[in-house]
């Protein structure tokens, strides 16, 4: 038999572990952001990881980055060509679609949280696996649908205590008025092409807004200069986009009209958005939430004119965000406490007692195979617990147990009868202090 090599393997380029040390995070923000779509009448969809490529080629559209360079895509055994997710409208709307879902009470608000995959040069907030939260409004027109997505995402990031973001906004027009605003910058970049960076010279044929947000100076030059969309903007468009900003004014969030703001992908209609920390508000790959309207997808993917509005939100720049900021997570769990034990007859007696405590409401850390107690109550310390239990041989005998407060050292020895009780009076006093 050949001789095999031991190999070590890696997680694949711009793809992470999500190691415990980073879950507070996770569960912090997960847990703040199904509150928050629920209490807003958001309703949890979960769409395939896969799904056929050309429904994204269809709706992202085929001139976009997404598209052109950053799909994941495979052909089955049974020759069906799919893609791993690089986003979720497209699969939300194919759902709405495919499910029926134009029956139920118009507008159907969708959340959905989850990894999405786009094959990019990973560098720092853009790697090749990651995380969004999304919110669509499917089936509603009213301007006020756009201010909503715009204010949950804004109150999401203010609940986790990240302040100083900036919120950009532009409308890009519809399918009326966005073609005139197409030919004037067509007609403006006609005799400026050698000035252009290679990829917008191809791309001025292809989709000319996208030559707004190029990020090239020599690009951003012309950009500066080139006409700008509100002045084309049909009178639908603009009343439609002067409403979401009264709406956004009355809700007193810090706006900036971005007249290059267009998004990378091709579905959008009118509104579009933004929201960056305002260190970042020059850096392509800092934004935390994105989106936009979308009134012609359900129609161009087969199902009945339907306007729509949604945005997502990356969750690792947002923990990036927190990490840099020095915002905490959650320490700990409530309720939770470590459980020490000393000797063959505690550790017997272990099992049973942690899931008598589990059953009364406790969370309980314990490091079961080790056995001397200096080691366990190290652990105790990194979980940063309120309190320990200690169960030596003398309490296992005794059917007691001592209850060690872990920021005074006091101990206390109690009946294990009495325990739960013990311990809720200690923690509810702590919490007092
Ligand atoms: P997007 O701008 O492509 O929009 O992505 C939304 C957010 O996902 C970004 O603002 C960013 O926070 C995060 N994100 C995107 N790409 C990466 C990456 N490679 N690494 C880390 N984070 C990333 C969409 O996906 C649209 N589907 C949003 C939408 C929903 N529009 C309407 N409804």
């Amino acid at each position: 038999m050949p001789k095999r090599k031991f190999r070590q393997f890696h997680r694949p380029k711009g793809m992470h572990d999500i190691l415990p040390d980073e879950w507070p995070y996770w569960r912090k923000i997960y847990k703040t952001l199904s509150k928050l779509s629920e209490d807003y009448g958001f309703s949890r969809i979960d769409t395939p990881i896969l799904e056929e490529t050309d429904l994204y080629l269809r709706s992202t559209g085929e001139g976009t980055d997404i598209v052109e360079k950053q799909m994941y895509n495979l052909k089955t055994k049974g020759g069906d060509y799919l893609t791993l997710r690089p986003e979720g409208t497209p699969g939300i709307v194919r759902a709405y679609i495919e499910n029926g879902m134009i029956g139920m009470s118009q507008p159907v608000k969708l959340y959905y949280v989850g990894p999405f995959f786009r094959y990019e040069a990973p560098q720092h907030g853009r790697y090749r696996e990651f995380h969004q939260w999304g919110l669509e409004a499917i089936g509603g027109s009213s301007p006020v649908l756009d201010a909503q997505i715009i204010f949950v995402f804004y109150i999401f990031l203010k609940e986790l205590g990240i302040k100083n973001l900036s919120i950009q906004i532009n409308s890009i027009g519809c399918k009326e008025c966005r073609p005139g605003y197409r030919r004037a910058l067509v007609a403006y970049y006609k005799y400026k092409k050698a000035k252009l960076c290679s990829d917008c010279r191809r791309r001025l044929g292809i989709n000319p807004l996208r030559l707004l947000d190029c990020k090239n100076p020599s690009c951003q030059n012309l950009a500066r200069e080139a006409p700008q969309v509100l002045d084309y903007l049909c009178d639908d468009c603009k009343s439609h986009f002067k409403n979401v900003l009264e709406f956004l004014d009355e809700l007193e969030l810090p706006y900036f009209l971005n007249p290059h703001l267009v998004r990378g992908l091709d579905y959008y209609t009118k509104t579009v958005f933004e929201i960056l920390p305002e260190e970042g508000k020059d850096l392509r790959q800092s934004a935390l939430a994105a989106g936009g309207r979308f009134d012609n997808l359900v129609e161009f993917l087969g199902g009945k004119p339907t306007p729509a509005v949604g945005g997502a939100l990356g969750i690792e720049r947002v923990i990036s965000l927190m990490k840099t900021r020095n915002i905490r997570a959650e320490k700990g769990k409530k309720n939770q406490i470590f459980f020490a034990q000393l000797g063959d007859l505690a550790k017997k007696k272990s099992l049973k007692i942690i899931e008598k405590l589990r059953k009364s409401g406790f969370s309980v850390i314990s490091a079961l195979s080790k056995d001397s107690i200096k080691s366990q109550l190290k652990i105790a310390n990194k979980y940063e617990v309120d309190f320990s239990l200690i169960l030596g041989h003398k309490e296992a005998l005794e059917e007691k147990i001592i209850i060690r407060d872990m920021n005074t050292g006091i101990q206390e020895v109690v009946k294990l009868n009495d325990l739960a009780k013990k311990l809720r009076q200690k923690m509810r006093r702590r919490k007092r202090v």
